[in-house]
């Protein structure tokens, strides 16, 4: 049954370009609402920039723009970023927009009549100078506990200690230098504490038909904090600030967390007015349509607590379900700009680099859980290598030119046995791809993708069809054979079309066979005529990745807000690249490395304790070393192919990286990575020290 999906993502901040963090998150809502429609549903996919509050106002009088001006060039960027990287939403908005203003006042109103919203006077340090009050990060001053000086107002780096901005020593206001005192104002507070038992029934899916409304950790955060008791939410603030005057109070300003998730509506609302779509049919308590919000780990409790309860209270239907990313770290940490890893959306496509690589890369390290991912640089070179073009792109650069030499770009009118017992093989697995997008598990479709792949891959590698094509008694097999590779390949073109939709595209083109959803990529294209061949995707050229890091540490000075100061908790490992078939590098010559980075490589010789064949892989053999001071270690490697006979192997040197962080493969933890020469396969060839080295001894 086709289901309605309003699908929305977290709005970003019309205060700077975006990088590859908030990609991340783009590019996984995006998939998803791809996905969804591919397998049959309606969607409506909408977002829009976040204009609003004190850090974008005061950002706009630095650059001596009115906020109204400043805020435009930003939202133009972003909706660049979003187009270049294939982020279609169905509409891009404002929150500073008509529509916005009267979702915002319509919901202040209903919350307000609804007996919700309560006033009463606080306290707060104001500048006398630039005569505003002062968030509590636009005040520094120095720790009351260790006397470090220019602290900021809530927290101190130095010693760790949480405060009130009012007990820093000697304060001062960051925007004008001037000391802040205290003021007395009257603020409007959203009694969230009246919303508990609909907190607790939206929480255990009693609103969502029994489905959960998030990850179980997700939710779990969110009944812990609820557990905590529910303190009333400050939305009102003192002019002067951007955003939109509450109705019924001169000189105060909704807070930018009030209006900005109504912004995912007045998107929506905007659409409405120019198509035939109903906000209503949405919208409306009741409503059979879902609405599902993708959001940063950062921001769960505006959409898990707040947002929920505001829906609700403004007789407005709650959120189906929050969709939680983690965050990005680059290269093992947090991204920075020093190292060159503080990467804008815009240096990655200066760079050159194919915007799907990436889009196939957060694929594969996706689930529906919000632990942080890590961008691996050389990982990403490798799968994406590896995957995409070794195992997708070959399959039809192997065999498309043999049914336009042989046999006029048509294909055969049926399949051998053999490739129909490996197609319906082949549809298994396929068929439970829908599911695993549904349930956000990406990393799950990839590995289905490699698996179909390399059962395509593997039939073609044994019937050898450029062995075929030389005899002419042989023809019948061979347009069999490559039939089925092209069948095969617009298979797995349907699978990757959500995560690469204008590769698949051009895919399309060269099948002369649009892929309309799921189901129709199951055809098995039998008579069927093709286009010529073009190439789809080309290699990760590695020196491209170095300019883009070097392009990052050049625009140090850009005006970025860095992520925050959060250190990242469980960073998702890379996927088992070693199993991939290593592939010979395009480039000719590596450019040249300092010394340093030579110094970065922990390099051992390991004495082989054990070496044996893995179970359920046919690339790889577990090694046990021996690496003397560092202990044991386990290090899968993918060199079965090499070495049929590992136990023969038992009692060698091998040169290996000690440094290596860890992998958590399938089949255990590999503790670091067998060098070996050679091109791969069968072509690989271990590296060997001397009698006389030591377990453990450096390799420099
Ligand atoms: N404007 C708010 C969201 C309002 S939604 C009603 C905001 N903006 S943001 O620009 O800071 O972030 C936009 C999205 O990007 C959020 O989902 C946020 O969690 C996400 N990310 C920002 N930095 C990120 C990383 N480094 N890594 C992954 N996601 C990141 O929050
Ligand atoms: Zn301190």
């Amino acid at each position: 049954m086709s289901r309605r999906l309003l699908v929305t993502h977290a709005l970003p901040y019309a205060n700077g370009p975006l990088h590859l963090g908030h990609m991340l998150g783009y590019i996984q809502s995006d998939i998803w609402a791809r996905a969804q429609r591919m397998a049959g549903n309606e969607v409506v996919y909408v977002c829009a920039d976040d204009a609003h509050g004190t850090p974008i106002m005061l950002a706009a009088e630095k650059a001596g723009m009115t906020p109204e001006a400043f805020i435009e060039p930003i939202r133009a960027g972003h909706e660049a970023d979003f187009a270049a990287f294939g982020v279609g939403f169905d509409h891009y908005h404002s929150t500073h927009s008509p529509e916005n203003r009267e979702l915002s006042a319509l919901i202040y109103t209903r919350l307000r009549d609804g007996g919700y919203i309560a006033r009463r006077d606080i306290q707060q340090l104001f500048d006398p100078e630039k005569q505003m009050f002062l968030p509590d990060r636009y005040i520094k001053g120095t720790c009351p506990v260790c006397g470090t000086p220019d602290q900021y107002g809530d927290n101190c780096e130095n010693c760790g200690a949480t405060y009130a901005p009012t007990e820093l020593l000697d304060p001062y206001s960051v925007v004008s230098g001037a000391t802040p005192v205290l003021k007395d104002s009257e603020h409007y507070f959203f009694e969230l504490s009246k919303f508990e038992s609909l907190l607790r029934d939206w929480f255990d899916g009693k609103l969502t038909g029994g489905r959960p409304v998030a990850n179980a950790g997700v939710v779990a955060k969110l009944r812990e904090w609820l557990d905590g008791g529910l303190k009333d939410w400050d939305i009102s603030r003192d002019a002067p600030y951007f955003g939109f005057p509450i109705p019924d109070a001169p000189g105060k300003y909704f807070y930018v967390w009030l209006d900005a998730p109504v912004g995912y509506l007045a998107s929506f609302k905007a659409l409405c007015d120019k198509t035939g779509l109903v906000f209503d049919d949405f919208l409306a308590p009741g409503s059979q349509a879902e609405m599902h919000h993708f959001i940063g780990k950062d921001i769960i409790n505006f959409h898990g607590l707040f947002w929920p309860a505001m829906l609700h209270g403004a007789q407005l239907r709650t959120p189906t379900a929050l969709h939680v990313n983690g965050y990005l770290t680059v290269n093992g940490a947090k991204m920075s700009k020093s190292r060159g890893t503080f990467i804008q959306a815009r240096t990655y496509i200066d760079a050159g680099l194919h915007p799907e690589y990436l889009r196939y890369y957060f694929a594969t390290m996706l689930d529906d859980a919000p632990v942080d991912v890590d961008l691996d640089l050389k990982a990403f070179e490798e799968r994406v290598n590896s995957h995409l073009v070794g195992k997708w792109v070959n399959i039809a650069s192997r065999t498309a030119g043999f049914v336009h030499k042989f046999f006029d770009g048509h294909l055969a009118g049926q399949f051998g046995p053999e490739e129909q017992a490996l197609w319906n093989a082949l549809l298994e697995h396929y068929d439970g791809v829908a599911r695993l997008y549904r349930d956000g598990d990406f990393a799950g479709v990839a590995r289905r993708f490699v698996l179909m792949a390399d059962l395509v891959n593997g039939h073609i590698a044994a019937k050898a069809p450029w062995t075929m094509a030389k005899d002419e008694a042989r023809r019948e097999e061979l347009h069999q054979v490559c039939s089925f590779a092209i069948a095969a390949f617009r298979l797995l073109a349907g699978l990757l079309k959500p995560i690469l939709p204008a590769t698949v595209a051009a895919a399309e083109t060269f099948l002369d066979a649009p892929i309309a959803d799921f189901d129709d990529a199951r055809a098995e294209l039998h008579h069927h005529t093709l286009n010529a061949f073009e190439p789809l995707l080309g290699r990760v050229d590695a020196k491209r990745i170095e300019a883009m890091v070097e392009a990052s540490k050049a625009s140090l000075g850009a005006p970025v807000a860095e992520a925050p100061a959060k250190p990242p908790k469980e960073t998702r490992k890379t996927m088992s690249d070693t199993a991939a078939p290593t592939q010979p590098a395009e480039t000719d010559a590596p450019a040249t490395i300092g010394i340093d980075d030579f110094a970065r490589l922990d390099l051992r010789v390991g004495k082989v304790l054990a070496c044996e064949f893995v179970d359920g892989s046919d690339k790889l053999l577990r090694f046990e070393l021996d690496a003397g001071p560092l202990g044991t270690r386990q290090i899968f490697s993918g060199i079965r192919a090499a070495y049929g006979e590992p136990d023969k192997l038992v009692g060698r040197n091998v040169v290996f990286i000690a440094n290596l962080a860890p992998r958590k493969m399938r089949f255990g933890l590999s503790e670091g990575m067998i060098l070996s020469a050679g091109e791969g396969g069968a072509d690989l060839f271990l590296l060997d020290a001397d009698q006389g080295a030591q377990p453990g001894a450096t390799v420099r």
